[in-house]
């Protein structure tokens, strides 16, 4: 199987260009990279990753933010805002309540456009310059739309987003809106919007940059390279655990192949990678059942509900990928109920770390596991926080504490301190 941790680097096919090739996760179908638009196997339609004849190591790694790991990416240079070199918070307080030696939360949130999807977009549409395509789209739970958007406008390209109706935070609307998307709002859920979105592609009327497109999850690899550069630098060791949500599983998959390219260069030892962990809602959970029940794919959620609006998702796409990334790091993955997601969003904001409820899923889940003795104390865990606050103002609004209306005088407003 390709999927294994411990392949062997590939041999490079005629089809690669300068060292890089896009090869089908099913049947091994090899195809050259930048020649045609193309998001899954011509042959069997499974999922396609991009492969490199030469993994990188530490030592090729220069610069800051995303472009700095160029070595293990398809481009030098990228349409950039720029992105990445976001910060592993310590978290004193919340490390202690859960119970391990040690907590650090890495915040995507602080990206550019607030989330990890910018990771993704620069060498995205950097891609899609490359390969001269005109319009880009995405379906979206409402943060990808906000980045395509973003990158688009950067890349001076027209951009189209599929949302689901009512169900997307108004600070991600926001975005997309002023970044000049063309926003088409759909009567159905985010599953519906990426069928008819890939619809769309495959007729030509644009370019598809949800994470499906395989050279999105190339530049979200660089979360995973971050946490092992700057937690090996902080300890000497590399974390036991990353814990993250999941939506469509493109994060999960993306950190997977991190790992595994690391390990077909030498540069990371097999033992110690990082157990993948990932967290859904209670009521958008198909990746945790497929792990629960050893499935080797997920059962299509057709009714999906949760507060933490991003992960509302209920076919994740790269569930191929995914599945064996959990498994061959002895991970596992476990689902939360929205009040756990919004406890845990407390938490967080409790340390000066502001995340919108998604990202709070990694929090709720780490506690969980931690409880039930899956996680032990002695681990070393980084949870990731994948959006910032701002980007569900009105959950932050129900999460916090009301504001108090005084009247205009200060010894009015004495007095109502001291009740
Ligand atoms: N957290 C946030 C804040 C997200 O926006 C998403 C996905 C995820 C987690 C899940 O990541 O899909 O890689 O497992 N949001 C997508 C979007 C679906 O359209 O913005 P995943």
């Amino acid at each position: 199987m390709s999927l294994e941790l411990t392949a062997p680097a590939p041999e490079e096919p005629s089809v690669a260009d300068d060292g890089t090739w896009l090869e089908c996760i099913a049947c091994g179908a090899q195809f050259a990279p930048f020649e045609d638009v193309r998001y899954t196997c011509d042959d069997c339609d499974g999922l396609l990753e991009v492969r490199y004849a030469s993994p990188p190591t530490w030592d090729d790694f220069e610069g800051r933010g995303v472009w700095r790991y160029n070595a293990a990416l398809p481009f030098e240079e990228g349409v950039s805002l720029p992105e990445g070199a976001t910060p592993l918070h310590e978290v004193p307080r919340l490390e202690a309540d859960v119970g391990v030696e040690t907590l650090r939360v890495k915040h995507e949130g602080m990206n550019p456009t607030g989330s990890f999807k910018d990771r993704g977009m620069t060498v995205g549409v950097r891609v899609a310059k490359e390969l001269g395509v005109g319009r880009l789209a995405c379906a979206s739970t409402g943060n990808t739309s906000a980045a395509l958007a973003a990158y688009g406008a950067r890349g001076g390209m027209e951009t189209l987003v599929l949302l689901p109706a009512g169900k997307v935070a108004a600070g991600k609307i926001a975005q997309a809106s002023l970044h000049d998307a063309r926003i088409l709002e759909v009567d159905g859920n985010f599953d519906s919007c990426l069928d008819i979105v890939q619809d769309l592609a495959a007729r030509g009327e644009a370019y598809l940059l949800n994470s499906l497109n395989p050279f999105r999850l190339e530049g979200q690899k660089t979360i995973g390279l971050e946490i092992l550069e700057e937690f090996h630098e902080d300890y000497g060791s590399y974390p036991d655990r990353i814990v993250l949500p999941v939506g469509n599983a493109g994060n999960t998959s993306a950190l997977y192949k991190a790992f595994r390219e690391l390990v077909q260069s030498g540069a990371l030892d097999v033992d110690d990678v990082p157990k993948l962990t990932g967290v859904q809602a209670e009521g958008a959970a198909p990746m945790v059942e497929a792990i629960e029940n050893g499935w080797d794919e997920t059962r299509r959620w057709d009714e999906v509900e949760t507060r933490a609006t991003a992960i509302r998702i209920g076919n994740p796409v790269n569930a191929p990928k995914a599945l064996p990334g959990i498994r061959e790091t002895n991970g596992t993955a476990v689902a939360v109920s929205d009040e756990e997601i919004t406890e845990a969003q407390r938490d967080l904001a409790g340390e000066g770390v502001g995340v919108e409820p998604a990202s709070a899923a990694s929090v709720a889940g780490l506690r969980k596991l931690r409880a039930e003795g899956v996680v032990d104390a002695d681990e070393q865990v980084v949870c990731l926080t994948t959006g910032h606050l701002l980007k569900d103002p009105d959950a932050a609004f129900e999460a916090g504490d009301d504001p108090e209306p005084v009247p205009n005088d200060t010894e009015a407003v004495l007095e109502h301190l001291a009740e």
